[in-house]
C-alpha cells in the first residue's frame, strides 16, 4: 500500500460547520475562529459563503468577515459562490478564492441551489470566465457523492459526469462530498476510481461528513488509492441546511490524529487544534464531538 507523504487539509469550519447553526454566531466569533484556525497551522480556511441570507441566514455577514480578517501570505480563504451575483460580491470583499457548487444529484441540486444539475453548471460557466478574468482560483464541490437524502442511491458515473463538467471548466481542484455521510470505504474507493477515470486522480479532494461514523474509515480508503486533499471542520462542526439528517464534517481533530499515526504531513499542530475546537465548541454552548479533541482534553 502508497501512501503519501504529505497531505492538504482544506478546514471548512467556518462555512461548513457553522452554515447551519441556528443560534446566531457572531462575526467576531467567526474571525476569531479564522484566525485560530491559521495559527494551528491549516493553509486552506474555506472563510464564509456570498449566497442567498434568504436561504442561509448565518453566512449574512460574509462581507464583513472577509473585511474581518487578517490575510496571511501561505493561507487561501476560499469562500462559496453560488452565482454570478455571488462571484461579484465575493470579489468586492477581495476574495482571492471562490468555490462553485454542483450535485451529483438533481433532486438536491433544486432543494440546495433551486435548479438542475445541468442550470446549475450553466450557471458555473460564466462563474469561472468571470474568476479567471479577475486572478481568482475556483474549487468545485460534488454533493451527494456517495447517497443523496432525496433521491437515495447515486451512480458514480453521474459523480463523474458533474466533476468532469467542473474541471473542464477550470475548476483546479474537485471535492467529491459524501454530503449525509452514508458511505462505506469500498463504495467510496468504487466512487472514486470511477471519477478517476474522468478526472486525475490527484485534482480530487474527498469531503465526508460523519453522520454515521464512516468519515476517517472512508479518508483512510481514500487515502490508499491516492488522494491527497481533504476536507476538515475542526470539533466537527456542521451540516448541510438543505440535506436533512447530514451531521458534522469530520472533525479536524480525528483527521490529524489519524495522519499522525500513519506518519503523514498535514502541517497542523494538534494541541493548538483542540484548543480551538473546545474554544469554538465553548462559543456555541457545546462540548467537541470529536473523540480525539475530548480524549487529549481528558488527558490534560
Ligand atoms: P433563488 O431564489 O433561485 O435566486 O436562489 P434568484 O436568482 O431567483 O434570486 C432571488 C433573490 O436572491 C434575489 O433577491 C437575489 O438578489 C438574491 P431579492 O430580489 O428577492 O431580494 N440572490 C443572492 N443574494 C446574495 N448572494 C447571492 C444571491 N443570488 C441571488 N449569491 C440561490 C438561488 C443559488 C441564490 C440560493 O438557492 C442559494 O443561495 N443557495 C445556497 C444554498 C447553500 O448555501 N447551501 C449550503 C452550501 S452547499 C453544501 O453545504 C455542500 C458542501 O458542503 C459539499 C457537501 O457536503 O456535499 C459544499
Ligand atoms: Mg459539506
Amino acid at each position: 500500500m502508497h501512501l503519501p507523504k504529505k497531505v492538504r487539509l482544506v478546514e471548512v469550519g467556518p462555512r461548513d460547520g457553522l452554515q447551519n447553526e441556528q443560534q446566531q454566531v457572531t462575526t467576531a466569533t467567526k474571525i476569531e475562529l479564522i484566525t485560530r484556525l491559521a495559527d494551528c497551522g491549516l493553509t486552506a480556511i474555506e472563510a464564509t459563503a456570498f449566497v442567498s441570507p434568504k436561504w442561509v441566514p448565518q453566512m449574512a455577514d460574509a462581507a464583513a468577515v472577509m473585511a474581518g480578517i487578517e490575510r496571511r501570505p501561505g493561507v487561501a480563504y476560499p469562500v462559496l459562490v453560488p452565482n454570478e451575483q455571488g462571484l461579484e460580491s465575493a470579489l468586492a470583499a477581495g476574495a482571492t478564492e471562490v468555490a462553485v457548487f454542483a450535485a451529483a444529484s438533481d433532486a438536491f441540486s433544486q432543494k440546495n441551489i433551486n435548479c438542475t444539475i445541468k442550470e446549475s453548471l450553466e450557471r458555473f460557466r460564466p462563474v469561472l470566465v468571470g474568476a479567471k478574468a479577475a486572478g481568482v482560483k475556483v474549487r468545485g464541490y460534488v454533493s451527494c457523492a456517495l447517497g443523496c437524502p432525496y433521491q437515495g442511491e447515486v451512480a458514480s458515473t453521474a459523480v463523474a459526469d458533474v466533476a468532469w463538467a467542473l474541471f473542464e471548466m477550470g475548476c483546479y481542484e474537485i471535492s467529491l462530498g459524501d454530503t449525509i455521510g452514508s458511505g462505506t470505504p469500498e463504495k467510496n474507493k468504487a466512487m472514486i476510481e470511477s471519477v478517476a477515470r474522468r478526472v486525475p486522480i490527484k485534482k480530487l479532494a474527498g469531503h465526508y461528513h460523519d453522520t454515521r461514523g464512516m468519515a476517517v474509515a472512508n479518508i483512510y480508503a481514500a487515502l490508499q488509492i491516492g488522494v491527497n486533499v481533504f476536507d476538515v471542520s475542526v470539533g466537527g462542526l456542521g451540516g448541510c441546511p438543505y440535506a436533512k439528517g447530514a451531521s458534522g464534517n469530520v472533525a479536524t481533530e480525528d483527521v490529524v490524529w489519524l495522519l499522525q499515526g500513519l506518519g503523514i504531513d498535514c502541517g497542523v499542530d494538534l494541541g493548538m487544534l483542540v484548543d480551538t475546537a473546545a474554544w469554538v465548541s465553548g462559543q456555541l454552548g457545546r462540548v467537541p464531538a470529536s473523540k480525539v479533541a475530548q480524549a487529549v482534553i481528558a488527558q490534560r
